[in-house]
């Protein structure tokens, strides 16, 4: 199924030409954001966060303000009809004919896939439970051309929650397209990056390895991306209990490190980062969530142009197999046509790549 609009729900929806397209000129709004004043006059955004945001949320909406349009929407759903059982398809449906482009954010994996499925307006995808988070990655992407000068031939470590992270996937998918990237994985064996990404790194021939410890590999690195253990996402309490606190980067650590190193990380830090490397030249997360702003104007003027309808569904509905991921939206709503992937035994769900075997 083809959307009617381009809807960014996944960054690899698009072709490399497109994200990068959209990061160039996240680059030219950063050196004159004002030229850009007017070029959204009387549209509206509308921002549906089913789950807490700060950066996420005002970047995307100061983006819209400094666009000259204005914004609409919820960022708490207990205080939208929500509350009272309504389901996504009807509030996003609703929404969507409020609104010129929807910016959502929700705790289900393929949730943002779902709600473009029937939406009137462009959907972005701003975080659909430990999946994905691809505008976060056009603000790592706009970060580390402006910072690091490229994107190519990098040694790039990824630290923390690796299994619940959706930043660090969606991160991952974008950077295995660059040629020459090499990644170092550095989680514990609890949080590992999951399989369907690593066998993504691995088609597109980029060499990773796993480790325990930052020390390790922090003199190798060109950008180490630290990242919270995801409290939320964890089955129980004890479970999380048992894996906060392993990682923090410190002045001791960043002293072994590349002199040019880029630290970046999505943010909401927690205590990964101890505070006295904000100092360090080399930490780049807060001026990381500046560039965000950037390149969600850029993305939102992309989108409303409305020149690549994205490709929803390629896949099959099978209506006797189900998504064995408990975090799936189409195990929430039930109307959500089972679109899988593949054939024969082994199929990935579309909305949130678990793979399912099929039993016959
Ligand atoms: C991230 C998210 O929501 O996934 N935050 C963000 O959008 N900048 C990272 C996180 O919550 O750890």
């Amino acid at each position: 199924m083809v959307s009617r609009f381009t809807n960014l729900i996944d960054l690899n929806d698009m072709p490399v030409d497109w994200w990068n397209k959209v990061v160039s000129l996240g680059a030219e709004i950063a050196d004159d954001p004002e030229k850009y004043a007017h070029e959204c006059d009387g549209k509206i955004m509308a921002t549906l966060f089913y789950e807490p945001s700060t950066r996420t949320q005002m970047s995307f909406q100061a983006a819209m303000l400094k666009l000259g349009g204005t914004i609409i929407g919820f960022d708490n759903p207990a205080t939208s009809s929500v509350a009272k059982g309504e389901n996504l398809k009807d509030t996003t449906k609703i929404v969507s004919n409020y609104a010129d482009i929807m910016i959502m954010r929700h705790p289900s994996e393929g949730s943002a896939k779902a709600a473009a499925l029937t939406a009137d307006c462009p959907i972005i995808n701003a975080g659909d439970g430990g999946h994905l988070h691809p505008t976060q990655t056009l603000t790592d992407l706009l970060t580390l051309s402006k910072e690091k000068g490229r994107l190519e031939d990098l040694t790039i470590g990824l630290c923390g929650d690796l299994k619940n992270g959706r930043t660090v996937h969606s991160l991952c998918k974008a950077l295995s397209c660059c040629r020459g990237n090499r990644f170092v994985l550095i989680s514990t064996p609890e949080l590992r990056l999951p399989f369907y990404i690593k066998d993504i790194l691995t088609v597109n021939n980029c060499e990773y390895k796993e480790v325990n410890s930052i020390e390790e590999a922090i003199g190798s690195l060109d950008v180490l991306y630290m990242t919270r253990i995801q409290r939320e996402r964890f089955s129980s309490p004890e479970e999380y209990e048992k894996q906060k606190d392993v990682y923090c980067l410190d002045r001791a650590k960043m002293a072994k490190a590349k002199p040019d190193l880029c630290v970046l990380h999505p943010l909401p830090r927690v205590d990964e980062i101890a505070i006295e490397v904000d100092d360090d030249p080399r930490a780049l997360y807060f001026k990381q969530a500046k560039y965000g702003m950037y390149v969600r104007m850029a993305l939102i003027l992309t989108v409303l142009k409305n020149e690549y309808p994205t490709v929803l569904l390629e896949g099959k509905v099978h209506k006797s197999v189900c998504c064995t991921n408990k975090n799936c939206i189409t195990q929430k709503e039930s109307y959500i046509p089972k679109s899988f992937r593949g054939s024969g035994d082994t199929l990935e769900c579309e909305y949130c790549d678990e793979r399912v075997l099929r039993r016959h």
